[in-house]
C-alpha cells in the first residue's frame, strides 16, 4: 500500500479524473485516462514525486531500464551514437532522460574515444526527472554536464542522433474492443468513467470513426477476431515519429523499446493487448487503481513507427532485437576482468545476460533506426536486421 503521502496525491488527481469525466459527459476515452494519470502538472507519474526508475532493491522504484541495470548498455550504444554524428552532425537529442543514467553513460564513453558530441539536448516532460537528470551529470559527470541542454520544446531543426529508450511505450494508447455480438458496427472504444465508491470503472462505446480508420490500418480482416478481443491503438506514437521526420535534416532517431512488428501486436492469440500497470515491481492488470503512483505502458507496434517515418521521407535503416544491436555495437567486449575475479567479473555478466539473453530484454525488446542522409548497413544492425519483418 502506498503511504499516506502518495495516497493523498492519488487521491487529489482521482478528484480531478472524476471532474474530468463528469466534464465529458460521463466518459473519457482511456487514452485521456492514461495523459492525465502519467502527465498531470505535479500529480501525474512521470510529472510527480515518484520514485519511478531505480533497482528495486533499496529504493521504492517501480521497474527497471536497461540504463539503470547497467553502464553496458550506454556504453555500447555510445559506439552507434558515435558512427551516426560522425556520419552527419555532432549533436545528440535524447527524449525522456529518465533518472540522466544513459546520458551520463554516453557522455564518459563518447569522451573516451574522443567523439563527444558538440550538443546533447535532452527534452523531458517531467520537472521532477528533468532535476534528478542535473543532479545525476553534475555527480557523474561534473565536467561534461555543461554541454547538455534541456530544451522546453521540439527545436524547428534536428540533425545527429535523436535517442529515445522506452519513451514510444509511455505514450497514451486508446483501448479497442470487438464487439462479443453485433460486429457489424465494428469497433468499440473501451474509456473510463466514475464507478462507485470513487473508482473507475471501463465503459466500452461506438469507436469514432478515425479509430475505425486506424484499427483499418492495422488489422486487415477483423473476421478472424474472437469477441471481446482487446488491443491498443497508439496515434501519439506515430505522430511524434512524423514530426522528428519532418525536423530531421541528416542524421538518425534511434529508438528502443519493447514491442512487435504489425502481424504479431496484433495477432489472434494476443486477445487481451499489452496495456500493463507497474507499482513497486510488480507488473499487472489493472490500469485503473493508483492513479498517479503506478506507471502504465503498452507495449509498441514497430511496423506503424517505420511507415510514419518512411510517409514523413525518412529512411528506414534498421530493425532488430536489442540482443542483436548490443553485440553488434560489440557489448561482449566491454566486460572487464575475467572470471579469476568473480566479484568484478559476476555483476557484469550478470547484467549482460539481462540486456541481451531471449528470455529477458534481449528479445521483447527491439531497436529501430529510420534517418535521413546515411547509407546503409550502420553497426547496430550488421547482423540480425529485421527490416523486412515491418
Ligand atoms: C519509461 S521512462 C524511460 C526513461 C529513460 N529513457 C530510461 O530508459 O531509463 C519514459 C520517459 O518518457 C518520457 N516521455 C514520454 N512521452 C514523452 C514525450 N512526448 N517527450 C519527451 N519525453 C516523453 C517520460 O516523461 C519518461 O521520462
Amino acid at each position: 500500500m502506498p503511504g499516506p503521502d502518495a495516497a493523498a496525491r492519488s487521491a487529489r488527481l482521482a478528484t480531478q479524473i472524476h471532474a474530468q469525466i463528469a466534464a465529458h459527459g460521463g466518459w473519457i476515452s482511456f487514452a485521456g485516462f492514461m495523459e492525465t494519470c502519467l502527465y498531470t502538472p505535479g500529480l501525474g507519474y512521470y510529472s510527480g514525486a515518484s520514485t519511478k526508475l531505480g533497482s528495486g532493491l533499496k529504493d521504492d522504484s517501480d521497474f527497471v531500464t536497461a540504463p539503470e541495470l547497467s553502464s553496458l548498455f550506454g556504453r555500447a550504444l555510445a559506439r552507434q551514437v558515435a558512427e551516426v554524428c560522425a556520419l552527419t552532425s555532432p549533436q545528440v537529442l535524447e527524449f525522456g532522460a529518465g533518472s540522466g543514467k544513459l546520458a551520463c553513460d554516453l557522455l564518459a564513453e563518447l569522451e573516451r574515444f574522443d567523439a563527444l558530441p558538440e550538443r546533447y539536448c535532452i527534452l523531458e516532460l517531467s520537472g521532477d526527472l528533468r532535476a534528478r537528470q542535473q543532479a545525476l551529470l553534475e555527480q557523474r559527470v561534473p565536467h561534461l554536464a555543461q554541454r547538455v541542454q534541456w530544451l522546453d520544446q521540439l527545436p524547428d531543426r534536428l540533425a545527429g542522433v535523436v535517442l529515445a529508450n522506452e519513451v514510444l511505450d509511455a505514450m497514451p494508447v486508446h483501448l479497442m474492443v470487438w464487439p462479443q455480438a453485433d460486429t457489424a458496427a465494428g469497433w468499440l472504444e473501451r474509456g473510463v468513467a466514475s464507478g462507485p465508491e470513487q473508482q473507475f470503472v471501463f465503459v466500452d462505446r461506438p469507436a469514432e470513426p478515425r479509430l475505425h480508420k486506424g484499427m483499418a490500418t492495422r488489422i486487415d480482416d477483423a473476421l478472424e477476431i474472437a469477441p471481446g478481443y482487446l488491443t491498443e491503438l497508439n496515434l501519439a506514437a506515430p505522430a511524434f515519429i512524423t514530426s522528428l521526420a519532418e525536423r530531421l535534416d541528416r542524421g538518425a532517431l534511434l529508438l528502443i523499446d519493447y514491442g512487435f512488428p504489425v502481424h504479431e501486436y496484433f495477432h489472434v492469440q494476443r486477445h487481451r493487448g499489452t496495456l500493463m500497470a507497474h507499482y513497486r515491481h510488480r507488473a499487472h492488470d489493472n490500469p485503473l487503481i493508483l492513479p498517479g503512483l503506478q506507471d502504465l505502458t503498452a507495449h509498441v507496434d514497430f511496423s506503424a513507427i517505420a511507415q510514419a517515418g518512411v510517409q514523413a521521407g525518412l529512411e528506414l535503416l534498421g530493425y532488430t532485437s536489442q540482443a542483436h544491436f548490443l553485440i553488434n555495437c560489440g557489448i561482449t567486449e566491454l566486460i572487464e576482468g575475467d572470471p579469476s575475479q568473480p566479484a568484478i567479473w559476476l555483476p557484469q555478466t550478470n547484467a549482460l545476460q539481462r540486456l541481451i539473453s531471449e528470455a529477458e530484454m534481449g528479445e521483447l525488446f527491439k531497436v529501430i533506426a529510420l534517418g535521413r542522409g546515411l547509407p546503409d548497413g550502420l553497426l547496430g544492425f550488421r547482423r540480425g536486421d529485421r527490416c523486412h519483418t515491418l
